[in-house]
């Protein structure tokens, strides 16, 4: 089964992560592909780009392209319901407890929204894999980055936990083999839960590795305070072995300087989204935008003549 190619926008707030990801998504839906453009960001703000409300199912913008909004509380209590699920199943003899009160604190509990978000990128994933494109519009900085670090930080958590429950059992056994008489003991369950749950972050981790599947958009201006805060996104994201695809230099006015002056830029691909003096808002402008850059920028888009593809530098 093929699958989609990932296009996340992120940066610092109101550098135009949502416009950038919108423009490349029309862009690309004009260029015949098959486009679904989802808002990550709990604060959404595609409705007001589109002026069309929009749900947390597709609902369609142009011939190709399709928007949603995803609904983080929805997220958050699917995912209860599933650990609520798992934990009456793997640890039946905690029902002696009142567990229902756990849960009720663990909805209160740091680091849900980010499992809230990889959940539905998981969904979607699998739901939407004919499609050519999934543009993410990422939420602020610290969130998104939580949410690509997810993975890599649960897979160091699992070994420990694998490796403590490897040895409990080997302790287990070993009084079990005594009593049953080197009867066939079962498999545990909670062994094979963390199994599970190692492939599942091992298999999101490699999507989020893997060039060919994800590609991040960096969308930044040219004020200092962006400079410095899409260096630390550059840093953090380095550091789990995520690399970004292009910046983004949005809002380019003419006299302002590149961002690929500065070193820590220089090898990314860049392309330009000049400062627009028309609102960015209704598809009919962004339609006139894009018709306007195609001029501007088109060697950056010359230079990426693939049938798919997306509004960016090279590879
Ligand atoms: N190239 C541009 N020229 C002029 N205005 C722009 C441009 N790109 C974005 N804007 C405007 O800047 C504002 C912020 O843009 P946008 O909402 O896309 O940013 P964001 O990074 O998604 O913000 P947030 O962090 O709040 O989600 C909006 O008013 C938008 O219309
Ligand atoms: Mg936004």
């Amino acid at each position: 089964m093929g699958h989609a190619a990932n296009l996340f926008f992120m940066g610092k707030g109101g550098v135009g992560k949502s416009t950038s990801a919108s423009l490349n998504a029309v862009f690309l839906a004009q260029n015949a592909c098959n486009v679904l453009l989802v808002s990550l960001d709990p604060a959404h703000n595609l409705s007001d780009i589109f002026g069309m409300k929009l749900t947390h199912r597709p609902t369609k913008i142009l011939p190709g392209l399709k928007a949603l909004e995803i609904d983080q509380d929805r997220w958050i209590r699917a995912y209860l319901k599933d650990v609520q699920h798992q934990v009456r199943n793997t640890y039946s003899y905690l029902s002696a407890f009142n567990l229902d009160h756990y849960f009720k604190v663990l909805r209160h509990s740091p680091g849900l929204e980010e499992y809230a978000l990889l959940m539905a990128f998981r969904y979607f994933q699998e739901k939407y894999s004919g499609v050519d494109y999934l543009i993410f519009d990422m939420p602020p900085t610290a969130l998104a980055l939580k949410f690509f670090a997810l993975p890599t930080l649960s897979l160091i958590w699992i070994e420990q936990l694998s490796a403590l429950r490897t040895e409990i059992i080997r302790k287990k056994e070993l009084i079990t083999r005594i009593k049953m008489m080197n009867k066939e003991v079962e498999r545990d369950k909670i062994l094979l839960k963390i199994d599970e749950l190692r492939d599942e972050c091992q298999e999101v981790k490699e999507i989020f590795q893997d060039r060919t599947r994800t590609r991040i958009h960096l969308v930044m201006n040219s004020d200092q305070l962006s400079h410095a805060e899409s260096r630390r996104i550059l840093d953090e994201l380095s550091a789990i072995d995520i690399r970004i695809h292009c910046i983004v230099h949005n809002k380019m006015q003419p006299l302002c300087p590149s961002p690929q002056t500065d070193t820590a830029y220089a090898a990314f691909p860049m392309l330009n989204f000049p400062y627009s003096k028309m609102p960015l808002i209704g598809i009919e402008s962004l339609h006139r935008f894009i018709n306007d850059i195609e001029h501007q920028v088109a060697r950056e888009l010359h230079a990426c003549h693939m049938p798919h593809a997306p509004l960016t530098g090279t590879t």
